[in-house]
């Protein structure tokens, strides 16, 4: 792991001595160890420091416009003990509650972010942000739960399962996992039983590029998607054509280009549109659901169009790097910028961002992730001489509600409730916790975030809660900002201050058979009386 990993800002320092806080802890700590909710055990500080709130098992928000995705009202919203109590007009409460008043406000679930990747050992590397600085950095911009991806150790399942479960012990929100198949035998296809069936998780992601690490081919996405199906889980694909790209890498290097915008050279969007297609004709024989993650240009946006025009159950997730940037930046003369935007599939060209935004706008895409996986420019060097040897990935998780506001709400591209469906209800309906999460509904976990459509966001490295240097968002200023953040009925985001502790996190089980597995079984029997077949014949003696 990289050692700047240790060389941490500790924004702590200026709050535990303001003469206040340094009361109530030395009042509290003896007493109540676990509320603390500084994290000064690694020398990570980004969070600030302070004891958890007396009021925090009962909150009161007042006024507010509470919005879901099918419905919104002027209505209060009572949490007591992480859950949502009621949801009415004028609620009237007694002592010992916290009341937030949210008037002219919108008061909305927490955003789920279907895809990350934290403390994830990739390209000779480890993704900069853990569970405990990437979840801090969520909380702050407003998402309450994510879905990170397990990677097998050794092809093996189960102990990768147990290495994810060791990661997220400091968890400060609920999270759930997606699982990836690396490679094909009996004991992987046992192994996938076992993790739906006792672990909680239901998909499955198989990666079509990273040729020589994750890349798997077709014939065992074949076997992956048979097996999927037949426990109810859900099959995801990052949809790039790797061999192409591995001949496309060579490519580059034959003409001399090394740097950053050789990344993207070598990977263009046919590529991604070829293996798009492919997974989704794969799914459709064998009559499976499929969820293409990261759809990062028109080519693979109009594969999934007409795959769904056609009928069949496909899931398009862009992530808000496909949708806000382009690919400029990679041409950069300075290393240190370029690099900072190297993911796959890549920013795409001028043109794609706005086409997939429409897309999602209208229903050909279905819900908004991040790919959170970030490296710092010390991790991104390691590609200083070679676009191969740069580590893929973007950060995104803070970023992802103000960017998606701004950028759709504001600009009345869509509704706020459309807003709450592609960041947060989709996400839990696809995945199978609705309407635990994903809705303000009695019942519910309290996850809420508090808008402010009046306010305004900046985002920058220097203000940010993710580990790394960078931020490929820098300077980008927007309308609307989450003044609150309550995660499992604690207000864990309030006046610009995190109040997040290690280990508060809830690990979310996923069981499988999600809406999209509905009318499967019905479709199988209609293509099997579709054949005519076996034809009985009768052998003719002449
Ligand atoms: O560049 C990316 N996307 N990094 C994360 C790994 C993946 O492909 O999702
Ligand atoms: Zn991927
Ligand atoms: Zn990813």
């Amino acid at each position: 792991m990289d050692s700047s990993l240790t060389t941490q800002k500790i924004h702590c320092k200026s709050l535990l001595f303001t003469p206040l806080l340094v009361t109530v802890i030395i009042i509290i700590l003896p007493f109540a160890q676990s509320n603390q909710y500084c994290d000064a055990g690694i020398g990570y500080g980004e969070s600030t420091c302070g004891v958890d709130s007396p009021y925090s098992s009962k909150i009161l928000i007042t006024g507010g416009t509470v919005v879901n995705a099918h419905h919104q009202e002027v209505a209060d919203v009572y949490v007591e003990d992480g859950i949502i109590v009621a949801v009415q007009s004028n609620i009237k409460v007694g002592d010992g509650v916290k009341i937030i008043d949210a008037t002219g406000k919108y008061v909305m679930p927490g955003g789920i972010d279907p895809h990350t990747h934290l403390a994830m050992e990739f390209m000779g590397t480890e993704t900069i942000d853990d569970y405990f600085s990437g979840q801090a950095a969520a909380l702050a911009g407003g998402t309450t739960m994510h879905i990170d991806f397990v990677i097998p150790v050794n092809g093996s399942l189960l102990a990768g399962f147990d290495a994810y479960v060791k990661k997220a012990e400091r968890s400060c929100m609920d999270y759930g996992f997606h699982m990836a198949i690396t490679k094909w035998d009996n004991s992987v296809s046992r192994e996938m039983e076992l993790i739906v069936k006792d672990k909680g998780i239901n998909s499955f992601k198989f990666f079509m590029a990273y040729k020589g690490s994750l890349m798997i081919n077709d014939e065992l996405l074949l076997e992956g998607f048979k097996k999927c199906k037949s426990l109810g889980a859900l099959a995801m694909v990052h949809a790039e054509n790797g061999d192409a790209v591995f001949e496309g890498q060579k490519r580059m290097l034959e003409l001399g280009i090394t740097g950053p915008e050789g990344h993207a050279l070598s990977r263009p969007p046919m590529l991604e549109g070829e293996a798009t297609g492919r997974a989704i004709r794969l799914a459709g024989f064998v009559n499976t659901p499929l969820y293409v993650v990261h759809v990062m240009s028109i080519d693979a946006m109009e594969e999934i169009a007409k795959a769904r025009k056609s009928g069949q159950k496909v899931i398009g997730e862009p992530v808000v790097s496909g949708l806000v940037l382009d690919d400029s930046v990679l041409w950069d003369s300075d290393f240190k910028t370029a690099a900072k935007f190297v993911m796959s599939p890549p920013i795409r060209a001028p043109g794609h961002g706005k086409a997939l935004q429409a897309a999602l706008s209208t229903g050909i895409l279905q819900l908004v992730g991040t790919d959170h996986c970030t490296f710092n420019s010390r991790q991104k060097a390691l590609g200083i001489d070679d676009f191969r040897k740069i580590p893929n990935g973007v950060n995104g998780l803070e970023e992802r509600m103000h960017i998606v506001w701004d950028t759709m709400v504001v600009s009345g591209k869509i509704s706020s409730s459309d807003f709450v469906r592609l960041t947060s209800t989709e996400c839990a309906r696809i995945f199978n916790i609705y309407p635990r999460k994903g809705a303000i509904l009695v019942g519910s976990d309290a996850d809420i975030i508090i808008l402010n459509p009046n306010s305004s966001f900046e985002i920058t490295s220097a203000t940010h809660h993710s580990r790394s240097d960078t931020n490929v968002y820098e300077g980008r200023k927007g309308k609307g900002k989450i003044e609150v953040t309550i995660a499992g009925g604690k207000i864990v985001w309030e006046n610009e201050e995190l109040k997040v502790f290690p280990g508060s996190g809830k690990y979310i089980e996923m069981p499988p058979y999600n809406y999209l597995f509905d009318g499967i079984e019905k479709a199988d029997l209609d293509y099997l009386s579709s054949l005519k077949a076996p034809v009985k014949r009768s052998i003719q003696t002449s």
